[in-house]
C-alpha cells in the first residue's frame, strides 16, 4: 500500500500543526507505516485516503455517520439552510421540529438543550444537574468528553477535587452505593454511560438489574441520574440505551449518531430539571446554528422510515458470528464485543507484549487488506455498509488472523 502522499503531508502538517496530527487521530494511535494519515473523500461506507487507498470505513468518525458519508437527502437539508442563512442572531423554527422530535423519541426527554460536541452536552448535564439539586458532587463512570470535570490528572487540567468529581467503576452497584451513603446529602448527580465501552477496553454490556439498581439508588440519595448517550443513542435502538434496557434517566446527553457527521449534540430531561438550565450559564455562538439541525432531522427522519438500526443489527450479527467462529478457529486470546452495532475484536494488551504486537499485526494485516478498523477503540456500522463491504471485512479478518 503506497502511503507517500500520506506521509509527505504529515510532515508538512508538523511544521504548522503541535504534533502534525493533533488528539487522537495522531497516527501513533493506529499502527505507524500500515494506517493512512490523511484522508481525501467519503462516500457511503468506504473512506478513500489521499494516496488513493480505498477502504471499507468500520470508524465512521469515531461514530457519527450512522447512514454513510455524503448521504444525499441528509447533505441536501442541510445546504438548503445554509443557502437560507443558517448562523442567525435568533433561532429557526427547525430548532423546535427538531427538539418536538427528540421528544417523541427519547424515553427521558420532556425538554431539549442542542450543542455542537458530546462534551458541550455531557458538561451542560453536570450543570443542570448542580443548578436543579443545590448541591456540588457528580458521581461518573466512562468517558464523557475532553473538559475538565472528567479527565484524570492531566498536565494543564487543574486537580479535581473529590468534593467535586468522583469516578466509580462500571458494574460495581455495591460500590456506588458506597460511594452514595460516604457522600450522604452531597451528590448533585451520577452519569453513566449506560454501556461500558471504554477506550480500550472490551464493551461491557450492563449486568442483569444493574442499570435499574442505579437508578434505584440515585432516587433514594436524591441525585440526578445523567445517562451519557452520546454513544449508544440512536443506535443500540432509536431511543437509546434506555430504550433497550427499560430504564428511564432524568437528563441523557446525546450526539454523534445524532446528525450524520453534521456538528449537534442535545441535552434532554424531565422538564422539571432542565427548567434548572434557566437559572445557570449555557451559551455559545454556534449552539442555535439551524444547519446542522437540518441535517439531524433528516437522519432522524431515515433512522425512524428506512429500517436503518435493523440493516445495522442484521449485518452486525452476522459478522459478529464470523468474527466468533474465526477467532476460535485460529485460538486467538481476543474478545469479539457483544453489540452487533459496535463491532471489535478487542486484544487485551495489559496482558502481555505479544498481545500488544498481536494487535498490532492484526489491525495492520486489516488495514494493508482495505478495512479501516481502530486498533483500540470499537468500530460502528452503518446503513450504507452492503453484504460485500462485510465480505471484505471477513476476508481480511482471515488474513489478519493468519498473519499472526
Ligand atoms: C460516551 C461519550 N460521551 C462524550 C463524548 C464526547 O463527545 P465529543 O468528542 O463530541 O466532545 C464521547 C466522544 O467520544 C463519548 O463517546
Amino acid at each position: 500500500m503506497d502511503l507517500n502522499r500520506s506521509e509527505a503531508l504529515y510532515e508538512r502538517a508538523k511544521r504548522v500543526i503541535p504534533g502534525g496530527i493533533p488528539g487522537i487521530r495522531a497516527p501513533e494511535n493506529y499502527v505507524r507505516g500500515d494506517y493512512p494519515i490523511l484522508l481525501a473523500s467519503g462516500a457511503g461506507g468506504r473512506i478513500t485516503d489521499v494516496d488513493g487507498n480505498e477502504f471499507v470505513d468500520l470508524l465512521l468518525g469515531y461514530g457519527p455517520i450512522i447512514l454513510g458519508h455524503g448521504e444525499t437527502k441528509v447533505d441536501a437539508a442541510a445546504a438548503e439552510r445554509a443557502r437560507e442563512g443558517f448562523c442567525l442572531n435568533l433561532p429557526e423554527p427547525i430548532m423546535i421540529e427538531l427538539a418536538e422530535k427528540l421528544v417523541t423519541l427519547v424515553p427521558s426527554a420532556e425538554r431539549v438543550l442542542f450543542f455542537k460536541t458530546g462534551s458541550d452536552a455531557t458538561t451542560a448535564a453536570v450543570r443542570v444537574a448542580r443548578a436543579h439539586t443545590g448541591k456540588s458532587l457528580i458521581l461518573r463512570c466512562g468517558y464523557h468528553g475532553w473538559h475538565d470535570w472528567c479527565l484524570e490528572q492531566d498536565p494543564g487540567v487543574p486537580v479535581i477535587s473529590p468534593e467535586e468529581v468522583v469516578p466509580f467503576p462500571y458494574n460495581d452497584l455495591d460500590r456506588l452505593a458506597s460511594l452514595l451513603k460516604q457522600h450522604s446529602g452531597r451528590v448533585a448527580g451520577i452519569i453513566i454511560t449506560p454501556i461500558g465501552h471504554e477506550f480500550d477496553r472490551q464493551i461491557d454490556p450492563p449486568g442483569e438489574g444493574y442499570l435499574a439498581g442505579v437508578r434505584k439508588l440515585a432516587d433514594e440519595h436524591n441525585a440526578v441520574l445523567i445517562f451519557d448517550e452520546v454513544r449508544s443513542g440512536f443506535r443500540v435502538h432509536i431511543g437509546g440505551a434506555q430504550a433497550l434496557y427499560g430504564v428511564t434517566p432524568d437528563l441523557t446527553a446525546l450526539g454523534k449518531a445524532l446528525a450524520n457527521g453534521y456538528p449537534l449534540t442535545a441535552l434532554t430531561g424531565r422538564a422539571s430539571i432542565m427548567e434548572a438550565s434557566r437559572s445557570t450559564f449555557i451559551s455559545s455562538t454556534y449552539f442555535g446554528n439551524g444547519m446542522d439541525m437540518a441535517a439531524a432531522l433528516q437522519t432522524l427522519e431515515h433512522l425512524e422510515h428506512s429500517r436503518v438500526l435493523e440493516h445495522i443489527a442484521q449485518l452486525g450479527t452476522d459478522l459478529q458470528r464470523e468474527m466468533q467462529g474465526m477467532v476460535e478457529a485460529f485460538g486467538l486470546p481476543v474478545t469479539v464485543s457483544p453489540y452487533p452495532q459496535m463491532p471489535f475484536l478487542h486484544f487485551d494488551a495489559d496482558l502481555s507484549q505479544d498481545q500488544d504486537r498481536n494487535r498490532n499485526r492484526f489491525y495492520g494485516a486489516l488495514a494493508r487488506e482495505g478495512v479501516f478498523a481502530h486498533p483500540r477503540h470499537h468500530g460502528f456500522l452503518c446503513w450504507r455498509h452492503s453484504a460485500a463491504d462485510m465480505e471484505r471485512v471477513l476476508e481480511a479478518c482471515r488474513k489478519a488472523c493468519q498473519s499472526i
